[in-house]
């Protein structure tokens, strides 16, 4: 393992985590549910849970994979062997092939409608045509694919380049760009007549519409929004040095990942009330990256024909951005184990994982059109994945990465990583250490039964 790659700065660690956590999921999904969910009463439950149970489980990751130097799988292999803990790094990777295929469909819509606001394709439609536009692209045979395999490619092309001049260089351009492009669009977004409205909207908080439900909601996402659970930071900390604060980081990179996912409220909200859309109708809904907001952008900017040209030309290359940087952490969780445990170059591991991932996404792109009608439990191939990996498996796995490190590790290594051998303060060392005991696996448990619908049928 001495020749392991590693990243080279600092602030390489946290840009390219960062970049790691930082994807649809903050400004797509986090929108949305915030909208659906009662504005900032849901944003302070989800801060919450960012603190009590999100950088916790980090930690767990990262402690797991600096402390070993190793894939997961390897790591549980070497700290617990023969035992059936290998199975939780297995589940990971297993989980990392299925996400990285389902998610590079939507990232490379995001490709699409780069284009689309690029060669000025939003201009002069109605509500109606969105709508078709949408339909008519994501049940298209062929296009949907050609994206996809570009999404892969371009993450193929930053793996092979390995970990300091793949991962890191590419982070160290993109994040810094996709920070500029959010804040530009923050604010324009919020100077918009009317923004006031949506701001209240996101800031004020109506307790009344947290249910359980919500509650629970939130700590799903906020697990899905900091990638926990299947190792992709257990990967990305074998990379870190002996000097990196894992604690920091952790506080640094939580609190990065939720500044983009509430300043994307402010991007998306106040120019919906400025155009007078209403919150909570089917607007907000998974349909809104690509149906509501084009329709929103078009609208807001009528009077400056050159923003609302720019405008959603930024925000689609946004995402495209910030989808690339969260593939990669998924391709490299698989490559790392492949070309670990069966000793071959990582090119070739990448394009093999390429390949595969290539297949299984395009069964899920065509589910959205000539395979619509072929489920499996009520669900589409790419509902399918998307329900077992991000409801399922990412709790399952984050609640073992939580118990292996709270119960089975020795506890001085455990302190001993979070403090970089007694050179740090123990100040949150044994909060960190009760949280990962008792504190993240119950309320991931509440999480597992929610998704299955264990709740309701109790009560
Ligand atoms: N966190 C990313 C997002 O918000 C998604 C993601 C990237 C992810 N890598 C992951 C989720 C690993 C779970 C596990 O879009």
């Amino acid at each position: 393992m001495t020749d392991r790659d590693k990243f080279k700065s600092k602030i390489g660690v946290i840009l390219a985590t960062a970049g790691a956590a930082v994807g649809l999921g903050n400004i797509w999904r986090f929108p949305v549910e915030t909208g659906q969910n009662g504005g900032a009463a849901y944003i302070i439950i989800y801060i919450c849970f960012i603190l009590l149970v999100g950088i916790p489980v980090m930690l767990a990751e990262f402690v797991l994979g600096r402390h070993t130097y190793s894939n997961p799988i390897a790591a549980f292999r070497q700290l617990a062997p023969r035992t059936p803990w290998v199975w939780v790094g297995r589940l990971g990777v297993f989980s990392g092939l299925l996400i990285l295929s389902y998610y590079s469909v939507v990232a490379g819509w995001t490709i699409e409608y780069s284009y689309l606001a690029i060669t000025n394709a939003f201009d002069g439609g109605t509500p109606q045509d969105y709508k078709d536009v949408y339909n008519s692209f994501v049940s298209e045979p062929i296009l949907p694919i050609i994206y996809l395999v570009m999404i892969l490619l371009a993450t193929h092309f930053v793996i092979v380049r390995g970990i300091r001049k793949g991962i890191e260089k590419f982070s160290m351009v993109m994040m810094p760009m996709l920070l500029v492009m959010l804040l530009v669009l923050v604010v324009c977004s919020v100077t918009l007549s009317g923004a006031g409205e949506g701001l209240e909207y996101l800031l004020k908080p109506d307790f009344s519409k947290i249910t359980n439900k919500t509650v629970i909601n939130a700590m799903g996402q906020s697990f899905f929004s900091l990638s926990l659970g299947l190792g992709a930071l257990c990967t990305y900390a074998s990379y870190f040095d002996e000097n990196t604060r894992l604690v920091k980081s952790a506080f640094t990179i939580g609190l990065l990942d939720t500044c983009v996912a509430i300043l994307s409220g402010f991007i998306i909200f106040p120019s919906m009330f400025h155009v007078g859309h209403h919150v909570n109708s089917s607007d907000i809904g998974p349909s809104l990256l690509f149906v509501t907001l084009p329709n929103v952008f078009h609208e807001a900017f009528d009077e400056i024909p050159l923003l609302g040209y720019l405008f959603p030309v930024v925000f689609y290359l946004l995402l495209v951005v910030a989808s690339i940087t969260s593939t990669i952490s998924m391709l490299e969780i698989v490559v790392t184990y492949i070309s670990e445990e069966y000793k071959v170059r990582r090119s070739r591991a990448s394009l093999f994982v390429t390949f595969i991932s290539v297949v299984i996404a395009v069964f899920c792109s065509l589910s959205f059109g000539v395979l619509k009608n072929f489920t499996i439990f009520g669900m589409t191939i790419f509902e399918l994945l998307d329900n077992m990996v991000s409801n399922l498996f990412l709790p399952i796995g984050g609640m073992f990465f939580s118990i292996f490190v709270g119960w089975k590790m020795k506890k001085q290594l455990v302190v001993a990583e979070l403090t970089n051998h007694g050179n740090l303060s123990m100040r949150f060392v044994s909060v960190i250490i009760f949280i990962l005991r008792y504190i993240a696996p119950i309320a991931i448990i509440l999480i597992i039964f929610n998704q299955l619908d264990i709740i309701s049928l109790l009560s």
